[in-house]
Formats: C-alpha cells, sequence, structure tokens
C-alpha cells in the first residue's frame, strides 16, 4: 500500500493558502469556523443559517445528497466560500462493518486492521465523510465500563500498534486520490472512570498519565493522525476538555503536535455540571484557552468566543491558531478543490465483495477459542443432528455491535445461515430458548428437547450490542437475563455442548467456564459473524485469535490486568508473617487469577516453545536486545500462533509492573513445521516515566519471556548497562 496521508506534515504552499484566507476572515466568520454542528439536531433553516454565516463542520450525517445542498450553500451564499468539513463515527467500518474494535483487537493482526479502516475509508469518503472520529485508543482495564468495546484492550504496547495501524488505513490513499482524516479519542484517562460507569471521574497519577493512557495518542499522532477529540471525564479535577496540561503542555509544548482538537459531544457545555465553569460564557474561555480549536454541538463557541475576544479575556491569537489548524485540514483534503460527493459513486463504492471477504477474514481472526476439552471443536462432518439454540443464534443485528451507526441487518449472516452454508446436509433444529434480557417467557423445555435428541448442542449466548458502548457500562459481567438459567438446563441433559459467546466486553462466567467443554468467543464480529463462527466450528478455518484483555472471574476482581504491580506482598510471594498468618495481597474468597488471562487464546493446533536465547544479554540504553525462540507446530493441523515477548524491569527508581508487553509475532506453521522467532527491540521503548515524570531508559536487571500469553513462556534475563 502507498504511503499513507501525515496529515501533521508541513506543506509550504497549503500554509500560503491557509493565511492568505484567514487574513481575510472577520472575528465572526474564525469563530463559526470553529464550530461543528449536527444536522439531525437542529432545524433545517437554522442549520442552513449557520452554514451561510461560515460554520465550520457538521457531523453524524450520512447523506450524500444532504451534504451536497449544504455545501452548495456554503460554497454559494457564505461570504467566504470556505467548504464544510463532515465528521462521522466511522469506528469499525462504514457499510462493511467489521467486528468491533476489541475483537478486531484480538487478531493481533496489525495489516488486516489496517486494511479495514482502509475499506471503511474508502466506503465512507465516496459517500460524502471526510474525517472519522476513530480511532478510540482508550486504555481499558475495566470490563465494567461499556466502550471497552470500542479500543483494543489493557496494554499499552498493543494499544500504540493498533492506533497506528488504523492511523494509516483510515489516513490511506483512497479512490480519486482523495484521503479520510483520522481522530485518535477520547484525549485523555476515559477509560480510567471509576467503578467504570461510563463519563465518570478519573483520578491518576501524572506517572500512570504518561505512562499507560498517553502512549497511544503519541504514537497516532506520531503516524499523522490529524486531529483529536478531547474527552468528557475529568482528571484528577480538570476536564479533558479544557485542560491545558494535556491538550498545551503535552500535546504542543513536548509534543510539537499540530493536530487539530475537537471537543467529544457537548463536552465544553458539561464543563458547568463538573463545576468547573459557572456558565457557558466561562466554558467557552476554559476551553479556547486550553486548547480546543473546534466546539461539538455546546453552543459555547458560537454564542460567546467573540465577546471574549473583544473584551480581552480571549487573545485573538488563540481563534487564529485554532482555525489555522481547521483551514490546514481542509486543504490538505482537498475540500476546496472537490467539495461536492458523487452519491452515484458512493452507492457503488459500499458493500463490495473483496469488502466482505476481509469482513470475514477478520472476523475469523478475531474470535478466541477458549476451551476445547477432548478436542469437541471441530465438529464431526457425519453429524446428523445439530440443536442451535439460544438468543443470538439467528441474530442479525446485535452482531452488528455498538458503534455500526448505518451497518445494515439485512447485510449480516447469523450463525444458523452460517452453519446451514457450511452443513448442508445437517439436520440444524433452531431453538431460541429464551430472549437477551428476560421479559420473554423462556422456553427451556423445548430447548432441552432439541438438546437431547441432538448429536451435538451449539448455544449461542451473550450481550446485545447496546449492552455495551457508549453510556452503557454494567455493574454486574454475567450473561444477562435468563440465559445462565437456559445454559445449565441444555448443560444437564449430558450431551455434548458448544458456547459461542457474543460481548462488547470480557464476560465473567466461570460457571459457564467450569461446565461446558468447549467455548468460542465470537465478540460482536461484524457482518460476516455467522459464516466466520461456522468456518471456525467446523474446522473450514483455525482459531487463532488471543485476548487484548484479562477476564474477571468475577465483577469483584475488576479492574484485573497483567500488567500489573507486584506489591511489597505478591499473591505468589510467601508474604509476611504476622500474627502466625501470612499476609499477601489476595482474597479470602476468591482467587485472584483471570478466568482467561490477557494474550491468551486456544487453536486445533498445537504448538510448543524451546530454545529461548537471549542474543544481547547487556545492552546500552541505546542498543537493541535482541532475543529468539523457536516455535513448534506439533500437531496435525496448519495454524498461527500469536507470540508474545514480554519484559519486567526488576527495580527501578518507581515501582515497574511484574510483566509489559514489547513484541509480537504472528507465526504460521504447518504440522510439523518449526521456526525461530526472532524479536528485535530498542531499549528506548524499554523505559517508564521517572521521579521527576520524565521517561528514561534505566540501567538495571531485566527478566524477559517469550510465549503463548502473558501467564506463561520460556523465561530469560538481560541487562541494560
Ligand atoms: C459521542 C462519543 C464520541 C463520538 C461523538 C460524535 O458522544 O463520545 O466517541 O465520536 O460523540 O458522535
Amino acid at each position: 500500500m502507498l504511503n499513507h496521508h501525515r496529515f501533521t506534515d508541513y506543506d509550504p504552499e497549503i500554509e500560503k493558502k491557509v493565511e492568505q484566507l484567514l487574513s481575510q476572515m472577520t472575528l465572526p466568520e474564525k469563530v463559526m469556523q470553529m464550530v461543528q454542528v449536527c444536522p439531525e439536531s437542529m432545524a433545517q433553516d437554522d442549520l442552513e443559517k449557520q452554514v451561510r454565516q461560515g460554520v465550520g463542520s457538521i457531523l453524524n450525517y450520512y447523506s450524500p445528497a444532504g451534504m451536497n445542498r449544504l455545501q452548495k450553500i456554503a460554497l454559494t451564499e457564505s461570504r467566504l466560500k470556505i467548504p464544510l468539513i463532515l465528521g462521522n463515527d466511522v469506528i469499525h467500518g462504514y457499510r462493511t462493518i467489521f467486528p468491533i474494535p476489541l475483537a478486531w483487537s484480538c487478531s493481533w493482526n496489525l495489516e488486516l486492521v489496517q486494511e479495514a479502516a482502509h475499506i471503511a475509508a474508502e466506503e465512507a469518503r465516496a459517500n460524502g465523510t471526510h474525517w472519522t472520529f476513530a480511532p478510540m485508543v482508550d486504555i481499558a482495564r475495566d470490563a465494567r465500563w461499556g466502550r471497552i468495546a470500542e479500543g483494543a484492550g489493557e496494554d499499552v504496547f498493543l494499544g500504540e500498534e493498533m492506533a497506528k495501524a488504523q492511523v494509516r488505513g483510515f489516513q490511506s490513499p483512497l479512490r480519486n486520490g482523495r484521503s479520510l482524516v483520522s481522530c485518535p479519542k477520547h484525549y485523555v484517562g476515559y477509560g480510567a472512570a471509576e467503578d467504570g460507569r461510563d463519563y465518570n471521574t478519573t483520578d491518576m497519577s501524572e506517572r500512570t498519565l504518561r505512562d499507560v493512557y498517553l502512549p497511544p495518542f503519541k504514537a497516532a499522532f506520531a503516524e499523522g493522525a490529524g486531529t483529536v477529540m478531547s474527552a468528557f471525564n475529568d482528571i484528577g479535577g480538570v476536564p479533558a476538555s479544557a485542560n491545558s496540561f494535556t491538550l498545551r503542555q503535552v500535546m504542543r509544548d513536548e509534543w510539537h503536535c499540530s493536530s487539530m482538537v475537537v471537543s467529544d459531544w457537548n463536552s465544553v457545555g458539561e464543563l458547568i455540571p463538573h463545576g468547573f465553569a459557572a456558565d457557558l460564557k466561562e466554558a467557552a474561555k476554559r476551553a479556547v484557552l486550553a486548547g480546543v480549536d473546534m466546539d461539538m454541538m455546546s453552543g459555547a463557541y458560537a454564542n460567546h468566543l467573540a465577546e471574549l475576544v473583544e473584551e480581552g479575556s480571549v487573545p485573538e491569537s488563540i481563534l487564529d491558531e485554532a482555525v489555522r489548524r481547521i483551514l490546514r485540514l481542509k486543504f490538505q483534503l482537498g475540500l476546496f478543490a472537490e467539495p461536492y460527493v458523487d452519491a452515484s459513486e458512493g452507492a457503488r463504492e459500499i458493500l463490495k465483495p473483496e469488502y466482505l471477504e476481509t469482513a470475514l477474514a477478520l472476523a475469523t481472526q478475531s474470535m478466541v477459542l477458549l476451551k476445547n476439552e477432548d478436542r469437541l471443536l471441530p465438529l464431526a462432518s457425519d453429524m446428523g443432528k445439530i440443536a442451535l439454540i439460544g438468543p443470538l443464534a439467528d441474530d442479525h443485528h446485535e452482531i452488528l455491535g455498538c458503534w455500526h451507526r448505518i451497518g445494515k441487518d439485512e447485510d449480516t449472516e447469523s450463525v444458523l445461515e452460517g452453519l446451514r452454508q457450511v452443513l448442508p446436509d445437517t439436520d440444524i433444529q433452531h431453538v431460541p430458548g429464551c430472549d437477551l434480557t428476560g421479559e420473554m417467557e423462556p422456553d427451556f423445555e423445548t430447548a432441552v428437547s432439541a438438546a437431547i435428541t441432538a448429536d451435538v448442542t451449539v448455544m449461542v449466548l451473550g450481550e446485545g450490542e447496546l449492552m455495551s458502548g457508549e453510556a452503557h457500562s454494567r455493574a454486574y459481567l454475567d450473561l444477562p437475563g435468563r440465559q445462565q438459567e437456559l445454559l445449565e438446563a441444555v448443560v444437564a441433559t449430558g450431551k455434548p455442548v458448544v458456547v459461542v459467546l457474543m460481548s462488547g466486553r470480557p464476560l465473567a462466567v466461570p460457571w459457564l467456564a467450569e461446565n461446558v467443554p468447549a467455548i468460542l468467543q465470537a465478540w460482536h464480529g461484524g457482518l460476516r459473524t455467522g459464516r466466520a463462527v461456522a468456518d471456525l466450528l467446523v474446522g473450514n478455518a483455525n482459531p487463532g485469535g488471543k485476548l487484548t484483555t484479562s477476564w474477571p472471574r468475577s465483577v469483584g476482581q475488576v479492574p484485573i490486568y497483567y500488567s500489573h504491580k507486584n506489591t511489597g506482598r505478591p499473591p505468589e510471594g510467601r508474604g509476611t508473617i504476622q500474627f502466625n498468618m501470612q499476609h499477601r495481597t489476595l482474597y479470602v474468597d476468591a482467587d485472584h487469577t483471570p478466568l482467561f488471562p490477557f494474550g491468551y487464546g486456544l487453536s486445533y493446533a498445537d504448538y510448543s516453545y524451546s530454545d529461548l536465547e537471549v542474543v544481547t544479554p547487556t545492552i546500552t540504553a541505546d542498543e537493541t536486545l535482541i532475543v529468539t525462540a523457536v516455535v513448534s507446530n506439533t500437531s496435525d493441523v496448519a495454524g498461527t500462533e500469536i507470540v508474545q515477548l514480554y519484559v519486567r524491569d526488576l527495580a527501578g527508581e518507581v515501582t515497574r509492573p511484574v510483566k509489559e508487553l514489547k513484541g509480537f509475532e504472528r507465526v504460521t506453521l504447518q504440522p510439523g513445521e518449526s521456526t525461530t522467532v526472532r524479536f528485535e527491540i530498542a531499549a528506548a521503548r524499554l523505559g517508564f516515566h521517572g521521579l521527576d515524570n520524565k521517561y528514561k531508559v534505566e540501567p538495571g536487571a531485566f527478566q524477559v519471556w517469550v510465549g503463548p500469553h502473558a501467564l506463561a513462556g520460556l523465561e530469560g534475563s538481560f541487562e541494560i548497562q
């Protein structure tokens, strides 16, 4: 693929055009360029009036013809004829809907995720969208938080890599030389919401902010992301959408980032309920002084910025900087040269067969085989009858996931349809058994009868798409409604049961994990969920996905993540004897370990790891750690293993995590094949923010592992001098 468009690169020709246009703008015109409105949320005449006044942007608008009408007003009836920029939430697909990002992150396939983002960009741009409010790069370690569905899970390193892959994909060269601009979000720390409730307070050390939550944004900007969205949450008392430390000191002064900052929906207006502004005028002042360039939907800028400048509270130079970033974007996107969209081309561009093939590949690689006792899977091809039970067994909607926007049910294929495609001669009896929420009277009896008369039962259980995503956090992580009862009734038949789980988050399902022999986590897998599940169940495809979040045994363990600190009384240690008792960081009523760890996932193949070699046992801070290991496929099935490398910094000037992912590689191995996997990790990536909150690589002893997941692997050691 050609190099993607780096919106952060300097182009003198564009700068000249920006300055020339800016010099003509009045104060009210500058203010209006910093305003973003949603056509669905306002009267048409008010919308058209704001377009004539030179409003900068619209969002959440999916009509190419409507977009052309508004663009025509902007270009013929406003004074300076500055084109609108249209932003939409193209998070995991436009019309070709891919697995939710938490799912596709489990593929660990950066190229395929990049290609999915590229396809989304082709479909979106061809239909008039210029700007996607993605990738969502919030690190999430709390499964209660609904928006864990939208990101790449708990890990910083994987989060950085997934952020970069999506920026490359969204900003890749498109048909007719066009491009789309990305928008990493939500800047910053949004995933650390207390008690997992969306929009809730976050309060963390600057070190945690710098070591955990900021790095994926820095990676996205380094990859050329042209915009960024400021978040709803307050960070230690200062709301992210008026936080000059994160927006100016970190982004502008330390990172020299030129990307345009758009607030999240009304997050400027929400400075008032935050108790950070007395009124909308003060909210506008605090947000613009802190560094928010464009105000999404609050009205604060439209109603108060001009007055704030005229009274001397806000320097006009701050507006000039913001308007420069907005105009620069519009020139970079070619909107002055090509402001209109060809609606017929847009219709041709969507749902292309090759796009649907990519959606199938990504769905298949995103799904995670969590258990396969006695190799119950893949299903034998000569089965007479399958009982297909559960509220999601023939679902065409929930599988679209929480940010499907204009994705359509009719474009999807259900698990039932997928199984019928791959097992045309098998009798498949479909019984919903219950609904997702428990509102409908369940029919356990029919389900049990179907299971008793079947060779195998496949149950499709889990969450609906609106049980995760924005504003949809959960206090419990079990199967919703009456599904657990349905599950236990079917398992009680003693017949073989396979469970396909669908969710937007890790689920705390210890009974299921204990009592069901085979479990496939399918997430909300997008348009091709049905065929992907079917191919995996019958062995047309070999599962290879691996979890990017730790799965808890109970909600009481949350937040749970592998890259935790060791504490002074680690669970695995001897603890400290006091009052004749061993005191360690444990529960008295539960196992503290995850139900399934970060990086975990099974295959129909078997892999072994051997011959770990630390090629460079001693390195300096500007050298490279080289580690190799041999990975073998000891089975008779070809497969792809996601090999992971973790390190531990044994002692630092601040406490360090017990493990940190620093490398991974997807390795495809034929039956009996072995290969040497070589990792080269720059020592510069092994640092942290020290006592002074400055990034440093500190000399000292390290452990290193190469293995299949966060809790296993061959161990070695090295030293940074
Ligand atoms: C929403 C979300 C944000 C989205 C924006 C525009 O509230 O927080 O992720 O991009 O508004 O729809």
